[in-house]
């Protein structure tokens, strides 16, 4: 059976938390996919900054608007257009919340006890064990299908909670009558990268010297490489920290920097000082016109909250057709 959502391009939704800086191992997982896929004009896209599942974690209302900001800045500053998708704020659409609960009420508890990513934060957090942290992928779901998306762009990590909002969506239909589409993922093959410090760990925001930030400076970037882990003396195999220093190099680098490094780690002539400067250096040009338009863009944060209002609003308008509709269904119109 098809449920069509009206729309005339397939749609796809994603969502992500403001919380840190985006880094590049966020930019290749997700950003850069992001931007590829609107580039491609064959998609309606949604880009939602999903700042009620980042209050499930411990942070500092103080911080949270900055955040908020920061991440709409990351996403229009490396190519995602106003104009082509719509890009707006999870609590500017209160229907995604309202959808939340009436999933609740068909989600076994037992569903959410298994999520991986529950009991990860949980472990994190032991002194903050919320509900909502146990519910994030309740919230989820109603992000996703209250769109009635055909795919859902995202990393790896978030095919457990991908399966569990088409259980939702399962078993709404079956008590209430088809309703909502199987939603697919749309994994895109991105390399996992590595911390520079650590690289046995993914790069993660919580390990700041492990990182290179997309607003970091080409001298923090050379600074932040000169110091990653490689190996005292080349070795026929390599490290993680010299796979992983091979594995930027492949995403920022020439074609040419990629022939000559690899062959000259084969032969043993390898030289990681010349290999850390040359990647260095793409990264800090590949991000070069990102930098200049994000500090253009920073200058005017009231204009970066008016567009989430507006594109917000215009989300709203097709989350308050799927609620009126599921509310319908559950005998609660009036
Ligand atoms: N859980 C996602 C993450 O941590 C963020 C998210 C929230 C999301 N709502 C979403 C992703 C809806 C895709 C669709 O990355």
């Amino acid at each position: 059976m098809k449920i069509s959502n009206g729309a005339n391009k397939p749609r796809i939704l994603s969502g992500t938390q403001p919380s840190g800086k985006l880094h590049i191992g966020n930019y290749l997982g997700a950003l850069k996919n992001f931007v590829a896929l609107q580039s491609s004009g064959k998609y309606e896209c949604f880009f939602m900054v999903a700042d009620y599942h980042s209050v499930t974690e411990d942070y500092a209302p103080a911080e949270k608007r900055q955040q908020i900001i920061n991440l709409t800045l990351d996403f229009l500053a490396a190519g995602l257009d106003p104009k082509i998708s719509t890009i707006f704020l999870q609590s500017l659409v209160p229907e995604h919340l309202e959808l939340a609960w009436i999933f609740d009420t068909v989600t076994p508890v037992a569903e959410l006890e298994r999520m991986t990513q529950y009991k990860d934060k949980a472990n994190r957090q032991e002194k903050n064990i919320n509900a909502g942290l146990f519910t994030y992928p309740v919230l989820q779901a109603a992000d996703i299908l209250i769109y009635k998306p055909q795919a859902v762009p995202v990393g790896s990590d978030q095919l457990q909670h991908l399966e569990i909002t088409n259980t939702i969506g399962r078993k709404f239909n079956r008590r209430f009558g088809p309703t909502f589409q199987e939603t697919k993922p749309l994994l895109t093959a991105t390399p996992k990268v590595m911390s520079l410090s650590e690289p046995a760990k993914k790069m993660s925001k919580s390990e700041p010297a492990g990182c290179v930030y997309l607003t970091d400076e080409p001298e923090e970037i050379l600074h932040k490489i000169k110091r990653a882990v490689t190996d005292t003396a080349p070795g026929k195999d390599k490290t993680p920290g010299v796979a992983n220093l091979f594995t930027l190099l492949s995403e920022f680098g020439s074609a040419e920097d990629i022939k000559r490094f690899e062959a000259a780690h084969l032969n043993g002539t390898i030289r990681y000082a010349e290999l850390k400067e040359i990647l260095a250096t793409r990264i800090a040009e590949h991000f070069a016109d990102f930098r200049e338009e994000r500090k253009k863009l920073a200058k005017d944060p009231d204009k970066i909250i008016k567009l989430l209002k507006t594109d917000s609003a215009k989300a709203e308008k097709l989350a308050a057709k799927t609620l009126a509709e599921v509310k319908q269904k559950i005998g609660l119109a009036f």
